[in-house]
């Protein structure tokens, strides 16, 4: 539960570099997800140029911290892997936690940045990036050394009210 109590969305970080190593520990935690008949619709695009961040920060108004993040993977789904194709975004969001969960583990912050289901933050993904119409921006995760120190701290939201046992009486 460590990791999991520590995770907090990080939208400010140092200017430092997140180490190429570092990165792919990330990635390869989001490939561990699991996915409906393991079909891992997943690719990952990492942006680290400057003007590309900055651009990608303009898809959304809740994605500026994307434009002082060091870098930011961004997660596609592949059309022609969907063998269960109403079950992708489930997939994509279990690759997506575990990024969040494998970036408190090596000291980073990040935050989980919201594009897919709405189509204009879908669009400007795929025109910035120049996307083929084969892959499907689902996320955006910026990724940095936080700026403050206490970025990874426990917030209790555990709600006994939330759990039902057996029925649900309203
Ligand atoms: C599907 C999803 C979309 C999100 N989109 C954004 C976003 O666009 N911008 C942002 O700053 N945070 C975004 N977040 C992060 C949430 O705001 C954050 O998880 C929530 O406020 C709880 O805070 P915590 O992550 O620190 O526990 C998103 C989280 C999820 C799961």
């Amino acid at each position: 539960m460590d990791v999991i109590d520590r995770r907090r969305s990080v939208r400010a970080y140092q200017s430092r570099e997140v180490e190429p190593g570092k990165i792919e520990e990330l990635l390869r935690a989001a490939m561990q997800a699991p996915s409906a008949g393991n079909q891992r619709p997943w690719e990952f695009l990492v942006v680290r140029d400057r003007d590309a961040l900055e651009r990608l920060s303009a898809m959304s108004p809740y994605a500026k911290h994307i434009a002082k993040a060091p870098v930011a993977l961004v997660l596609l789904g592949r059309k022609g892997r969907m063998r269960f194709p109403g079950n992708w975004e489930q997939d994509m969001g279990a690759a997506a936690e575990n990024i969040l969960l494998e970036a408190t583990e090596q000291g980073l912050g990040a935050v989980w940045t919201g594009v897919c289901p709405v189509p204009e933050r879908m669009d400007a993904v795929r025109e910035q990036l120049s996307l083929p119409d084969e892959l499907t921006p689902f996320a955006v995760i910026a990724v940095g050394y936080p700026e403050k120190e206490d970025a990874s701290h426990f917030v209790d939201r555990f709600d006994p009210g939330r759990i039902h046992y057996e029925t649900i009486e309203e």
